[in-house]
């Protein structure tokens, strides 16, 4: 069990903790992940580590309320504990200077690029960030972004930050316009990272993408987060979860992730 030190409900979708893991927050690095359980009765959830402090002893998570385990999660407060929490699970980004580096955020995944852009930065690496969401009010860390990004550039669907729609248009905009780039990393909903690698395919920039299916037990035994990359069978969470954006089977994976809706509103429905 860890207690959660501080919750913070961070825009009206997303929620951080931070919590005591002093072994975890040792040995993190940006893009491992966590198998949060936050009941007995929970299932378990993959969850990005956004940032920790080794001195302190404490990982900070951020995730999104949107189904009955994330709900279960939120029900929790400050000085709670929650039930299971094991990690740091996957491997992490490759970071070493690579020159230009595009790195795009959305939803949970803007929390997910924040470490990225600090330790690609402190690499020498050029980091332009893009921040998308829904609406202006949607989008949180704007500061800690700026703070170690080169740029971020803002993209909202009803245009009350930044550039009207979504962040592939925006890239693709920029790509048009001869901007460089010489490795793009994508965080955040399947739609959105199938889009950026969409965009960037033509234009041959080596696109990764952080895969979030769904988990089971996070170590490689029981096959539920298999992913077809490069016409072979991959486990996310022992093979990624990051990826070669252009390689992956995304007919695949968008079609498991429907596999489980109807149980996902039954459960919803007995909380
Ligand atoms: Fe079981 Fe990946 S979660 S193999």
């Amino acid at each position: 069990m860890v207690k959660i030190l501080q919750k913070e409900h961070i825009v009206p979708n997303i929620h951080e903790f931070i919590v005591t893991a002093p072994d975890i927050a040792r040995k993190a690095r940006a893009g491992q992940f966590v198998i949060v359980i936050p009941d007995k009765y929970a299932e378990r959830i993959p969850i990005t580590i956004a940032d920790w402090d080794n001195e302190q002893g404490t990982i900070s998570i951020l995730f999104l309320e949107i189904g009955a385990g994330t709900q279960s999660l939120a029900a929790l407060n400050t000085g709670d504990e929650i039930f299971s929490f094991t990690g740091p699970l996957g491997r992490s980004f490759e970071i070493k200077k690579y020159g230009t580096v595009g790195l795009v955020g959305g939803c949970y995944g803007i929390g997910a690029i924040y470490p990225l852009a600090k330790a690609l930065k402190e690499c020498g690496n050029k980091v332009v960030c893009y921040s998308e969401a829904r609406s202006r009010f949607l989008l949180y860390w704007n500061e800690k972004l700026e703070s170690v990004a080169d740029e971020v550039r803002y993209s909202t669907t009803d245009g009350s930050l930044g550039s009207k729609g979504h962040s592939h248009d925006l890239l693709k905009k920029d790509l048009e316009l001869d901007e460089h780039y010489d490795k793009i990393f994508a965080v955040g909903c399947t739609y959105m990272m199938y889009k950026i690698a969409h965009t960037t395919k033509p234009y041959g920039i080596n696109t990764i993408v952080s895969m979030n299916p769904v988990m089971i037990d996070g170590t490689g035994m029981c096959g539920a987060c298999r992913l077809e990359v490069g016409g072979e069978t991959k486990f996310a969470c022992v093979d990624g979860p990051h990826f070669d954006g252009h390689k992956i089977n995304w007919d695949v994976v968008l079609n498991r992730r429907k596999a489980y809706i109807e149980e996902e509103i039954i459960s919803k429905e007995r909380l």
